[in-house]
């Protein structure tokens, strides 16, 4: 019961839906947005095909101890994130810790009543990673939790597992059985799904782009204004200085980036092992098509208004604003399409040949694999295939449909002890051939940080677009800059330097171990005592992919060679060497560290290699012990515990 004295309003669910007419409420826990998309989506479709009066909620808005107040005439949805290792997304944080509580109470039945929830009906879809332990550990808990405390489920409880990229698929499989179970709980007859937009778009023909109160990319009013305004978070981005950027591979076939960003005067902190948040835009080449294939492309300039149309639909940009500047910052364009989506363009094709082709591909599973997702194409990619002009496509679904443009993260590459106010990346260019090289995916962050790396050195191949770019039309920033925000995180070092650690981090996976080795070496040069250090380094091989070698031979004197380096160079010979075979020749020195309490870091791809250095690293235990596997498995539970055992690993 806080926040609503902060916010004024009302943080009653109950009452909300009763004066705004709503029979529906889909709650979300949500991070990144993914399960806010999945909300919005879930809250459209339960409108327009069943006639629900639905609204969506951000669980961190609501208290919870009214839930007892639900009627069954009514629905409740919930849609749960499950966040790194089986954590509740910051927003659910007082949801799930109310929920699972062991004493919890309701505003009208305590304790006494077994049963208090036994009016609210209810389904639930989780969001979760099966990559991690705790696979969908908040949907679980929490149904478990509801439906000990009397509530009815509707339906089986979903999960969506992005760990092995099926989530939409497994949303598309479970919600059909849940709104077929819904409609039989709640007596809703299903109608033809007509589309309802919810933004109303306006084209201002008596307003120029020119205008200053025009957004063209400004994230908000401050930023439109040119007068920058702390503090700075995951709603207000930093436009940082880019202080100095630089490739560091030599391999012509691909980029690794090396960034400084400067901080200094934002009163933004890190401290090291921290991630940075990129804001990232979309590439003009993109931008082009997508403007093109809507028939768009004339009208870029054209200002538009852009209005929610019921009191839950919020528009997720500011307004007035420019076609072009919607589609550059604020649209996910580039990800892959959803079949649903699909599917609910069918509608708006131009003749009932490319309608029916057009449902075909919404509906049917293998001919969406075939025709859409096999190329990895996006939404703008894929429309052109028709070779027509999609022009009955009203701008408000794109509002509505696409995900707002994510800020990507990395692990920050610097310490914050020998550089407060620059903060370092190291990122791998996104450049992926797939389709038998026919169509290559270019990610949306790295190429916009390399369009920038290639600006601020005065090279050609601005791909991207950048005269459009924040810094671009109102020159509000001189030089190059970049929007960030920081986030930070659990990764640490010891808080005492004498500790041994180790680190494994193939690849960009070393990015903070950067960050931990300069922080030591710094430490050293004052004159400090520091721990060993042993690091587990794999590339492909020596000659061309060997990041921050010399960096690392630096700090290795400064150190007094309490820095050891132990390197895996899978492609410079016939059989692949990883960094976890390494980990196994070097058992015997692993071991007597994490005997001597060492902490033990992994950081990079979640999807193989951290999972299998988990295995060797339990494996070896055993081995070096005398145990059992299982034993050898337990310790580094312990170690995970207590701490001692830390992963940095995204996929
Ligand atoms: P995106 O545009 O996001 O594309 C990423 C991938 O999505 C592509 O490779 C492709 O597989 C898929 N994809 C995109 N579009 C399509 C499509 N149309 N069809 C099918 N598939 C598609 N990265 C680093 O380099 N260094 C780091 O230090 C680092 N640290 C990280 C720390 C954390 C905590 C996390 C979560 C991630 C970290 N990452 C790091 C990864 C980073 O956040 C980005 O995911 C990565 O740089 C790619 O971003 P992008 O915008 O360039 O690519
Ligand atoms: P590869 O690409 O030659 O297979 C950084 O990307 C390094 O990590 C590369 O040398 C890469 O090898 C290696 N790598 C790929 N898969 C891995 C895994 N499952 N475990 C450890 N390292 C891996």
């Amino acid at each position: 019961a806080n926040g609503s004295a902060k916010t004024g309003k009302s943080r009653n669910i109950i009452e909300k839906m009763e004066e705004s007419g709503k029979n529906c409420v889909v709650f979300y826990g949500s991070q990144t947005g993914t399960a806010e998309d999945y909300a919005s989506r879930l809250a459209k479709e339960g409108s327009s095909r069943f006639g629900l009066k639905t609204m969506t909620a951000d669980l961190e808005d609501y208290d919870y101890d009214n839930l007892d107040k639900f009627s069954n005439d009514r629905l409740a949805i919930f849609v749960l994130a499950t966040y790194g290792e089986g954590e509740p997304t910051d927003n659910a944080v007082e949801f799930y810790e109310f929920i699972n509580g062991d004493d919890v109470s309701f505003n009208d039945k305590g304790g006494a009543d077994s049963s208090p929830l036994a009016d609210l009906q209810y389904v639930a879809f989780g969001l979760g990673n099966n990559t991690y332990e705790h696979y969908n550990l908040m949907v679980r808990n929490t149904t478990k939790s509801l439906d000990r405390l009397g509530a009815k489920r509707i339906g089986d409880a979903g999960e969506g597992d992005d760990g092995a990229g099926t989530m939409e698929e497994d949303y598309l499989a479970w919600k059909e059985p849940m709104w077929a179970a819904v409609a039989d709980a709640m007596n809703l007859e299903e109608r033809e799904a007509v589309y309802e937009p919810s933004y109303e778009v306006t084209e201002k023909e008596d307003m120029s782009a020119e205008e200053d109160h025009v957004y063209l990319g400004e994230p908000n009013k401050n930023h439109l204004e040119g007068t920058m305004k702390g503090p700075f978070n995951a709603n207000n981005p930093f436009i940082a200085p880019i202080a100095e950027s630089r490739e560091i591979f030599s391999d012509k076939q691909r980029n690794c980036l090396h960034m400084e960003i400067d901080i200094e005067g934002s009163k933004l902190s890190y401290n090291t092992g921290d991630h940075i948040a990129i804001w990232p835009n979309n590439s003009g080449q993109e931008v082009d098509r997508f403007l093109g294939v809507l028939g768009l492309k004339d009208k870029r300039h054209t200002v538009i208004a852009v209005k929610g149309l019921d009191a839950t639909s919020k528009v997720p940009f500011p307004s007035p604003t420019t076609y072009d500047a919607v589609v550059r910052y604020h649209m996910e364009i580039c990800a892959p399409v959803s079949r649903q989506f699909v599917a609910s363009l069918a509608q708006f094709s131009p003749n009932d040949e490319v309608k029916n082709e057009m449902t075909k591909i919404g509906n049917e599973k293998e001919v969406f694999s075939e025709k859409v997702s096999s190329h990895n194409y996006n939404i703008a990619q894929f429309l052109e295939t028709f070779k027509i002009t999609w022009d009955k496509i009203p701008f408000a679904i794109f509002i509505e449909a696409l995900n707002k443009i994510q800020p990507r993260y990395y692990s920050i590459s610097s310490s914050s002890l020998a550089q407060k106010q620059k903060i370092a990346i190291t990122a791998v260019v996104v450049s992926d051939q797939v389709d038998g090289a026919q169509h290559v995916v270019k990610g949306v962050t790295t190429n916009y940080l390399l369009a920038l790396k290639n600006k601020q050195h005065g090279e050609a191949g601005d791909a991207h677009g950048l005269d459009y770019a924040i810094t671009g039309p109102r020159n509000k920033y001189d030089g190059v800059h970049v929007p960030v925000h920081v986030r930070h995180s659990n990764f640490k070092l010891p808080s005492d330097p004498t500790k041994p650690i180790i680190m494994v981090g193939p690849g960009t996976g070393v990015a903070p171990f950067r960050g931990f080795i300069q922080e030591r070496a710094q430490l050293a040069r004052n004159g400090d005592t520091v721990g060993k250090m042993v690091l587990f380094y794999g590339c492909r091989k020596e000659k061309e992919d060997y990041i921050y070698r010399e960096e690392f031979e630096q700090w290795q004197k400064d150190m007094n060679g309490q820095l050891e380096i132990i390197t895996a160079f899978s492609r410079d010979q016939k059989e692949k060497v990883y960094v976890q075979h390494r980990l196994k020749e070097h058992g015997k020195m692993v071991n007597k560290l994490l005997e001597e309490k060492a902490y033990f870091y992994v950081c990079g791809d979640a999807a193989n290699m951290a999972r299998e250095v988990n295995q060797v690293l339990g494996q070896l235990i055993a081995d070096e012990r005398g145990v059992d596997k299982s034993k050898g498995e337990e310790v580094v539970k312990g170690m995970r515990g207590a701490n001692q055992y830390q992963e940095d690993v995204w996929s």
